[in-house]
């Protein structure tokens, strides 16, 4: 099959939010840590009614009826965690373009409810999930024979305590792991898409649209920056580019010595500033606003950036996509957009699919940080008991979600659609 990728995709948040601002005076943290310095604007959680399944049924069952695709033409199952959205992602395009298809299509549906202890992680979770229909004649390619892959064996983020929600983090660790997997994937990426295109100048004027696996909306900008040093070090020209001016000191550094140095950074950021703006800043709309959703994270990105301007500006893009996942596990990708932007089209029936977002996100409802705490305190105590009855406000959610009606004494979990 030709042009294997996505068909259509769905995107679900919960309809509740905390506003950074008052979360930060909450927490009594300095004005600005969170909105400035971790660049987030809100954050979305769930209630007890809504738990991980009945999320990522509400948002399968909409790409469904949206698509009108029986379940019997999707024929690939297959679970995983963290860096799950891509593992499923790249498990159906294998499937698809291997010999044992049978002409089914796939569905790739991840999501995540992304909580964390009180303390200085609180403020970069989320929750969201998003579903994708996987198939030939897509109008968003995965382009074949240049992804790359790092993975690594890292306690940076990790499930020890089955009993909780919360992770451990190492937040510093974690941050190292991520940076250190970009440069790993885009050099051997880089490599590979040369090989591919045939071109030997190639650099991130390539793309149209950088999009990044967002832990917290920052760390994308600084990425980018990253990037873009990854690029300086790599320019084995003998006269020095003039888009790199002062740079040179920075020449004979190693990219693993430089995770956490501040000049680097201060000046990387400056220099890809407008690179950001253009091709990154888009992606971030669902990111700002809801936070890391994890598994859903880059595709709630692509998502954003595929409403974020008009369709004949997207369509014939090309798109370099980063995914992350503690533990840790990180690939690099390209997606060619299909230049058809005609009414109708595949390209333009998938954006109209989620041409939503901007509007069910400004109609969420706000939580002030006091009933935030208090649900979330709530869920500490009384997580994986049986039986039990939620307690979360159906009325709180939209119309055609999924919840959690109850929890029977052998655990066995019942759902119900509003
Ligand atoms: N105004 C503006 N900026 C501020 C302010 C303020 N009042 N106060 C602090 N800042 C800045 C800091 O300078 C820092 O920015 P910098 O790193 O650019 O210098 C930023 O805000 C964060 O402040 P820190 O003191 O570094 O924050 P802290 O260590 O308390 O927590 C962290 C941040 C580590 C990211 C934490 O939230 C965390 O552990 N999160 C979860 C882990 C995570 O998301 N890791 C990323 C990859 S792994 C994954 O996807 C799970």
């Amino acid at each position: 099959p030709e042009d294997v990728g996505i068909l259509s995709m769905e995107m679900y948040f919960p309809n509740l939010y905390v506003d950074q601002v008052e979360l930060e005076e909450y927490d009594k943290v300095s004005k600005g840590k969170y909105t400035i310095g971790l660049g987030q604007t809100r954050m979305g959680f769930a209630e007890d009614c809504e738990d991980i399944q009945s999320v990522c049924l509400t948002v399968t069952k909409r790409l469904l009826e949206k698509t009108r695709i029986p379940v019997s033409k999707i024929g690939l199952d297959t679970t995983n965690a963290c860096y799950g959205g891509t593992a499923a992602l790249f498990h159906a395009l294998n499937w698809i373009e291997s010999s044992s298809w049978d002409g089914r299509l796939a569905i790739v549906v991840c999501g995540d409810l992304a909580v964390y202890a009180s303390g200085p992680a609180r403020p970069t979770g989320g929750a969201g999930a998003c579903a994708m229909l996987i198939g030939p004649n897509a109008p968003l390619v995965i382009t074949r024979g240049v992804r790359s892959t790092y993975m690594d064996n890292v306690y940076d983020f990790y499930k020890p305590n089955m009993s909780s929600e919360y992770p451990i983090v190492e937040g510093k660790l974690s941050i190292s792991c991520y940076l250190k997997a970009l440069d790993k994937c885009y050099t051997l990426f880089k490599e590979r898409l040369k090989k591919v295109t045939l071109e030997d100048d190639l650099d991130l004027d390539y793309f149209d649209g950088l999009i990044f696996h967002s832990p917290f909306c920052k760390l994308v900008q600084k990425s980018v920056a990253r990037l873009l040093f990854n690029e300086f070090l790599m320019e084995n020209k003998e006269e020095t580019n003039e888009k790199y001016l002062d740079c040179e000191k920075f020449k004979s550094l190693k990219l693993e010595d430089t995770y956490f140095d501040k000049d680097i950074e201060t000046k990387f950021l400056e220099l890809s500033k407008e690179l950001y703006e253009e091709k990154t800043k888009p992606s971030l709309l669902l990111a700002t606003e809801v936070g890391n959703m994890y598994t859903a994270s880059l595709y709630s990105c692509l998502v954003s950036y595929l409403v974020s301007k008009p369709i004949d500006e997207i369509a014939g893009q090309n798109l370099l996509m980063f995914s992350y996942g503690s533990g840790m596990a990180a690939s690099m990708y390209a997606i060619s957009i299909s230049s058809n932007d005609r009414k109708g089209s595949p390209l333009h029936r998938l954006i109209s699919s989620v041409q939503h977002v901007p509007t069910t996100l400004s109609k969420r409802i706000k939580i002030d940080p006091e009933e935030f705490t208090k649900i979330m305190e709530h869920k500490e105590k009384t997580n994986f008991s049986a039986p039990f009855k939620p307690e979360g406000k159906i009325e709180r959610l939209l119309n055609g979600t999924y919840y959690l009606d109850k929890i029977d004494d052998g655990y066995k979990r019942t759902y119900k659609r509003k």
